[in-house]
């Protein structure tokens, strides 16, 4: 099929390219314009496992290609995507208007076309319940051109977005018209591996689904992480209650790990707008308010633990973080709790010397010179006071502990993920503190007293 896929974001280009890949011909429309010289030179602007290859092997066959033009791509398509984001306003609401703007050069766009034209417009960006209705409500009244609206909500993770894709756990349709539905099915035709992953409703349950899973997750996340206080203070193990109830079939074992604060592109703001939509409607979100001030504590309470377990004043202190990006295996900085951390940290005084794997380049826009950056995590630790680990990258648990731990000015580790080994830790001399674990508390060896 003819599709085109307005904004080549995370989103966006992890669908146009695994369209592409499935046979489809996909045009993708980037207004960035820094962005589309990389897409157009063959490059992808992102980070995301396997997304390179193949996005430039269809690029290379002209199954995929990239324009600034809207009005060009959209003549000929029988399905467009709309994946810009819906980023949070300050107050928490959602900021529709890059997806307003994009809906209303894609009317424009239609109106050339005349009432023999089809086409079916798909919002893939997570959008307040009532979006697609109003969204067709307009386009009916200002195109000839048979239109059709369709919610299709996106439920990849990044760092596995291709292979969440293209082997989906179910595909959500929202809708009113059984032809648009019929028109998505054979769209998605190759990866529907069972007919019942394939699942249509209306556009509000739609719209409601993708938000409603996003809270569900992050509610799971907050809740562990309010499980960690109990832990620190009756000396349990949140890692021995996480396989204690994720083994409940009932319960079941995913997103139960407990860290220091949940990040990324979607779930904080999902999560606000979920609180917004409901005063929409006139109800007060006890819940959906809890899991947030969950999350935020647990950020302010990881880099307190850090200043209270230092064991010299934070004022002057050398802290190391490890990670920036919000979860392994992207570049993505988007709510991170490193910022929050790092910045808690340089109000109290630390000096804080930073290393990620991919994403040091977003964080240096933030905090630029207020950092010192560093290439490698071993020579970030040198000499510091503590290391601050907040992303799970599987490269800190394989790092040579005993030499970091002589190079340091103490010998001291926040594990904000809980990954790395506490019999490493032990035996290469570390003090260590997980989040809701026991914590290995030697007496402190400065090597440069205050
Ligand atoms: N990132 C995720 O993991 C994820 C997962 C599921 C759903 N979502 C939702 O998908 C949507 C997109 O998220 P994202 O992370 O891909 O955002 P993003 O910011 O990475 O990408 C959006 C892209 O759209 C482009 N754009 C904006 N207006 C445009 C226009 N008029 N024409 C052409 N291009 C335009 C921007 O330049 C940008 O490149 C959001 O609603 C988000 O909530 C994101």
């Amino acid at each position: 099929m003819d599709v085109t896929v307005i904004g080549c974001g995370y989103v966006g280009l992890v669908t146009g390219t695994c369209l592409a890949s499935i046979g489809h011909t996909v045009r993708g429309v980037e207004k960035d314009v820094k962005k589309l010289r990389t897409l157009s030179d063959g490059h992808c602007p992102i980070f995301e496992p396997g997304l390179q290859e193949l996005m430039q092997e269809h690029y290379a066959a002209g199954q995929l290609q990239f324009t600034e033009n809207v009005r060009s791509a959209v003549r000929d398509a029988e399905v467009v995507f709309l994946a810009v984001g819906t980023p949070p306003k300050p107050d928490g609401t959602v900021d529709m208007s890059y997806l307003e703007a994009a809906g209303k050069e894609v009317c424009d766009a239609l109106a050339e076309n005349g009432d023999d034209y089809m086409v079916t417009i798909v919002i893939k960006s997570t959008v307040p319940a009532g979006t697609n209705r109003k969204l067709y409500k307009f386009l009916k009244e200002q195109t000839k051109a048979h239109v059709q609206v369709v919610s299709n909500p996106e439920f990849l993770r990044e760092g596995s977005a291709v292979q969440d894709f293209l082997s989906p756990d179910r595909i959500v349709i929202g809708g009113e018209s059984p032809e648009a539905f019929r028109i998505m099915r054979r769209l998605y035709d190759p990866i529907v591996k069972r007919e019942e992953a394939f699942m249509t409703m209306n556009w509000e349950s739609a719209e409601l689904t993708k938000y409603a899973a996003n809270a569900m997750l992050a509610a799971r996340i907050s809740f562990m992480n309010e499980m960690t206080v109990l832990c620190e203070h009756y000396g349990a193990d949140i890692e021995e209650i996480r396989k204690g109830i994720g083994s409940d079939f009932r319960i079941g074992p995913a997103f139960l790990r407990a860290g220091c604060g949940y990040g990324g592109s979607c779930f904080p703001k999902d999560v606000a707008a979920l609180e917004h939509i409901s005063k929409a409607a006139n109800y007060e979100s006890l819940f959906v308010n809890a899991i947030q001030t969950v999350n935020k504590n647990q950020k302010r309470r990881f880099a307190d633990k850090i200043i209270e377990k230092l064991g010299r004043p934070i004022q002057g202190a050398t802290i190391a973080v490890w990670g920036l990006a919000f979860k392994a295996d992207t570049d993505d900085i988007r709510e991170s709790a490193a910022i929050d951390v790092i910045r808690h940290l340089i109000d109290k005084g630390a000096h804080v010397r930073a290393h990620d794997f991919k994403a040091m380049e977003n964080m240096k826009a933030i905090f630029k010179e207020e950092v010192e950056w560093c290439h490698d995590p071993v020579s970030a630790a040198a000499g510091a006071d503590a290391v601050a680990l907040i992303t799970d990258w599987p490269q800190y648990t394989t790092l040579p502990f005993r030499k970091i731990a002589a190079t340091m000015n103490t010998p001291l580790i926040f594990d904000g993920r809980n990954c790395l080994h506490r019999d490493i830790m032990r035996e290469t001399g570390f003090q260590y503190y997980p989040m809701g674990r026991p914590c290995i508390e030697n007496s402190l060896r400065l090597k440069h007293k205050v």
